[in-house]
């Protein structure tokens, strides 16, 4: 199987322009461009990736307007919408 390269991603993130790349988990981009938290729970309260494995659910934001998708099990994509308050409902 040939080997895949990664290539940027331009991505948003709470209505700001990113970029990323392919080989980056949107979890990973979360906390690269230091959007420390990655998502806000209904009550307000910050919530961080905790397993990195589809596991704890403390990672859930909206893509693409699809909300609760787990941040830690998607790579990124150029045009990619994530917004992560209140679970990205
Ligand atoms: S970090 Fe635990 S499910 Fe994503």
């Amino acid at each position: 199987m040939p080997e895949q390269t990664a290539v940027q991603a331009h991505i948003w993130i709470n209505g700001q322009p990113v970029e990323s790349r392919s080989d980056m988990t949107v979890a990973a981009a979360l906390i690269q461009y230091q959007h420390q938290q990655t998502h806000v729970s209904v009550s307000g309260q910050p919530r961080f990736a905790v397993c990195g494995m589809g596991v704890c659910q403390e990672c859930r934001v909206s893509i693409n307007g699809q909300p609760h998708r787990l941040a830690c099990q998607e790579y990124c994509c150029s045009g990619m919408v994530i917004n992560t308050e209140y679970g990205g409902q």
